[in-house]
């Protein structure tokens, strides 16, 4: 029987999306010779009336697609559907117009690429609908729950890793102590990482509190021994010594983390003669090329939830473990995220290399 599926991408964009729904719609058709429908803007898509889907073939992906960062079909990480504000700021629960959009393609199963928001509201909604679901991870914050890699995170840290490495020289050159605010929501994969990859001396993550007298103390010891710069990666999600997030707010109302670099930066140059800079890296971290091992891995995930169809196995999410493809019950792992536990080994290892990593005995 020839089935129909449709894929669509929820949440914000990152690098390895066009990577796995190239692998999605070529291990559907190759393999099993059925239809597949790519859905334009995530959900927003399921909103137009007709819906607004593309029928995707072999020859969408004859080019460079797989190489380029983004979303092709689109993406959206504006709101939830359960409690839509409109213009008029009235709150809408358009649910049932998603569901109906859905419906209305006459799919056997969906497959949702989306982080661990995205993955919570598509649960809910295929539930809602008695939708067959597949999910697949994708954030640059790496942290959806019992999965160890998702697609986008790779190429995130590496591109993290690069703004160090550029970033030393001129830091070396002027003396400087630089800050490099990286994202991660409420996770701070992406500032560990990097940070010793690329050589920090501080990492500040929003999982282990900080002092900024510590922080100027560290920066003071390094210049004291010989060396005249630092860099400093502080993830986002990081707040400030009140204990509240920074954040910015644009002028359609949308509230985004952001601005904890610049507050650091004005606490400490009050505590050491060090010049500080500072560099938000932001979307970079989103729309760089996909490195080999995102690529692979959005790979291995649209191969195995085109299977998981197959074997009409649904409600599941596939994630990467040990070094392979596996797959779980989405009711496990839907809106449950992944933090940097305290006895993290990658904690030790800032430790051992002279790191300073916050207030941990
Ligand atoms: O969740 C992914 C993410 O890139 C976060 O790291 C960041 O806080 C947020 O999205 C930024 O969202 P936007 O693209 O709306 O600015």
């Amino acid at each position: 029987m020839v089935k129909r599926i449709g894929i669509l991408t929820s949440g914000g964009d990152c690098a390895g999306l066009n990577a796995v729904i190239r692998a999605v719609t070529l291990r559907a058709i190759k393999q099993y010779k059925w239809k597949v429908f790519g859905i334009k803007d995530g959900t927003l898509g399921l909103m137009k009336n007709p819906v607004d889907v593309l029928e995707l073939k072999e020859s969408n992906f004859d080019g460079n697609l797989m190489r380029m960062g983004g979303t092709f079909l689109g993406s959206n990480n504006k709101g939830n559907p359960f409690k839509t504000i409109n213009k008029k700021g009235k709150q809408l629960n358009v649910s049932d117009i998603i569901i109906n959009g859905i419906k209305s393609l006459k799919l056997d199963a969906l497959i949702g690429i989306g982080g661990d928001g995205s993955l919570k509201l598509l649960q809910t909604l295929t539930k809602k609908g008695n939708i067959n679901f597949v999910g697949i991870p994708k954030t640059i914050d790496n942290d959806v729950k019992d999965n160890e890699l998702s697609i986008g995170y790779d190429t995130a840290v590496d591109v993290a890793t690069n703004a160090l490495d550029m970033l030393q020289p001129t830091a070396a050159s002027h003396r400087r102590a630089m800050i490099l605010e990286v994202m991660g929501r409420d996770a701070g994969h992406i500032a560990l990482n990097a940070g010793i990859a690329g050589g920090a001396d501080v990492i500040l993550i929003p999982e282990i509190t900080y002092s900024i007298k510590s922080i100027a103390k560290h920066i003071d010891e390094i210049r004291k021994n010989g060396r005249n710069h630092a860099l400093i990666v502080v993830a986002e999600a990081v707040k400030k010594e009140n204990g509240k997030k920074a954040v910015v707010k644009f002028v359609d109302g949308q509230v985004r983390l952001g601005g904890i670099g610049a507050y650091l930066s004005e606490k400490i140059s009050k505590l050491t003669k060090a010049e500080i800079r500072v560099t938000v890296l932001g979307h970079l971290q989103r729309g760089a090329q996909p490195t080999h091992r995102d690529r692979l891995i959005a790979s291995a995930f649209g191969v195995h939830a085109v299977d998981l169809i197959a074997e009409n196995k649904f409600n599941r999410v596939v994630v990467w473990k040990n070094r392979g493809v596996e797959d779980l019950n989405l009711d496990e792992i839907a809106g449950k995220s992944k933090t940097i536990n305290k006895n993290d080994p990658l904690i030790e290892v800032a430790r051992g290399l002279g790191i300073y990593i916050g207030d941990i005995s």
